[in-house]
């Protein structure tokens, strides 16, 4: 994706501005801001014309573009809705709304005049952090496989005016910390939407040892199936064992904070594709199940966005990458397999797939001694029926942890909503052949999955992120980039702890 720099300024004279669009608030039934009348005489009377024919509401999240005059080539309108309430989903659909319009219009560079807003110090400031955020994740569009891919966008520099409420300093780190969080949204994005022939196992850990490259703070190791197998991963493997593609163990070290600070973790569920293996999916939409890294991804996305941010924090991110397929060599419903914990696990549905790859991650990254693990997966379509696509369902053996995530979810408008993994749910998960079956049952699939998890995540402070529902979308089809922009925050919140 061509870059995007974002700068803040303090523009004083609007009317006397450069810029090939000037982005300019406008409030329902409010008297036009000196800035607006500025802009208005440059274009000779164009906008209040425009707002007195009355073609624009200035309902929120309502754009229109206008030609501009001189040195500034365009205006574009965008409607905010009342003043009194321009509350966060407001905030929203206007930081949205640039987005989208920016991406549709030939403009190399944006000046955003958010200082009309009227915001305080802080809502200016995560505004300018949603804003950078919205506008690069506008740009945003799919091309590797099509022989005609729509152009590059244009847009080159976004400039935002904050007003006097915010610091250029504090805006310009704002728009930093935004512009970094919507490049790893694009990065979790385009590595789902890539389809399964192209992104396997291999590929993601090609990938990996390239982000390795680029960022000096960050090492990258890959554990084979031949390694996997010496570690006793059972479990993980029994998921690859039906296919031509094989199990990649990535880990990958990011070292920003002091030598002793023990690393946060992530673990991502990178199954390429999810045929159900033995246990075979309907055709209906099967194609969808190469999201079903989706996890996975959003550990790359967070990856690199806490690389490009340069967090003084330590972390740990570890893909556990598979694709799960029927063969003769394929792990049947009945078979037991040995997890690296050394607890045996009677797999009575091979589609149930996730959990078998990621616990025996988890086990693994219990060497690092991790101040909190969060892990991400596509894991289960009862998540979906429970909770549709807003929300993650976000399990926790500690309320702290959930909380901080919950928190760091709604405050980067990526939420998710606190599940129940309590004791009782754990007696789904029993077996006459094993210590526990890969399945409890048809009531409560999510939350017998995450239970599932729990068993292999006692020994340190643990989540359970299930992004079945917000991973992607089936119309138009595509992926969402979530949530990494809950997990970069989680981050930033940590390192800002220090
Ligand atoms: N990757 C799927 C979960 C999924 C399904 C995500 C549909 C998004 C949309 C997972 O591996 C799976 O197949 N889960 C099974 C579990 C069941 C066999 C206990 C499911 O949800 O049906
Ligand atoms: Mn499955
Ligand atoms: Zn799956």
């Amino acid at each position: 994706m061509a870059t995007l720099s974002v700068y803040a300024r303090q523009v004083s004279d609007a009317g006397s501005a450069r810029t090939q669009c000037a982005v300019l608030p406008v409030f329902a039934g409010k008297q036009p801001t000196a800035t607006a009348r500025e802009l208005d005489k440059v274009l000779g009377g164009s906008i209040k014309a425009a707002l007195d024919l009355g073609d624009f509401s200035a309902e929120k999240g309502k754009t229109l573009l206008l030609p501009g005059n001189g040195a500034i080539k365009r205006v574009l309108l965008v409607g905010c809705g009342e003043a009194r309430k321009f509350d966060r989903p407001v905030q929203i659909a206007f930081c949205e709304a640039i987005g989208r319009s920016l991406r549709d219009c030939k403009a190399t560079d944006a000046l955003v005049y958010a200082g009309e807003l009227g915001l305080g110090e802080d809502d200016s400031e995560w505004l300018c952090d949603f804003l950078a955020r919205s506008v690069v994740t506008g740009l945003y569009r799919y091309r590797q496989t099509l022989s005609k891919p729509a152009a590059q966008p244009a847009l080159k520099r976004l400039t935002v005016n904050a007003g006097k409420a915010l610091s250029t300093a504090r805006a310009k780190a704002a728009l930093e910390a935004g512009l970094a969080t919507g490049l790893g949204v694009n990065t979790a994005r385009e590595l789902a939407n890539l389809p399964g022939n192209i992104c396997t196992p291999t590929y993601l850990a090609k990938e990996a040892r390239k982000l390795g490259r680029r960022y000096p703070k960050l090492s990258v190791k890959v554990l084979s199936e031949k390694q996997m197998k010496e570690l006793g991963m059972g479990s993980l493997l029994s998921v690859s064992a039906g296919s031509d593609q094989p199990a990649q163990l990535i880990v990958m070290e990011y070292k920003g904070g002091g030598k002793g600070a023990k690393p946060y973790a992530l673990v991502g569920k990178g199954i390429t594709f999810d045929s159900g293996g033995i246990s075979l999916k309907p055709g209906a939409k099967m194609d969808e199940m190469k999201f079903d890294m989706g996890g996975a991804a959003s550990v790359f996305g967070t990856v690199h966005a806490l690389c490009e941010l340069g967090l003084p924090v330590n972390a740990v991110a570890i893909v556990a990458a598979a694709e799960n397929m029927p063969s003769g060599r394929a792990t049947k419903p009945g078979d037991v397999v040995t997890s690296m914990a050394g607890k045996t696990i009677e797999i009575l549905n091979t589609d149930a797939e996730g959990r078998l790859v990621l616990c025996d991650a988890l086990t693994y990254l219990g060497r690092y001694k991790p101040a909190a693990v969060v892990d991400i997966a596509t894991l289960t379509g009862a998540c979906v029926v429970a909770l549709g696509s807003h929300a993650a369902g976000l399990y926790a053996n500690n309320d702290e942890l959930a909380d901080e995530l919950l928190a760091a979810g709604t405050t980067a408008h990526d939420r998710a909503w606190r599940m129940p993994l309590w004791e009782d749910y754990q007696k789904q998960l029993a077996s006459n052949f094993a210590d526990l079956a890969n399945i409890g049952g048809p009531e409560a699939g999510s939350v017998t999955a995450a239970c599932f998890l729990a068993r292999f995540a006692e020994d340190y402070r643990w989540a359970h992120l299930d992004i079945a529902g917000a991973a992607w979308n089936s119309s138009p089809k595509g992926a969402t980039g979530r949530p990494v922009a809950l997990l970069t925050r989680y981050l930033r919140d940590r390192a800002g702890k220090r």
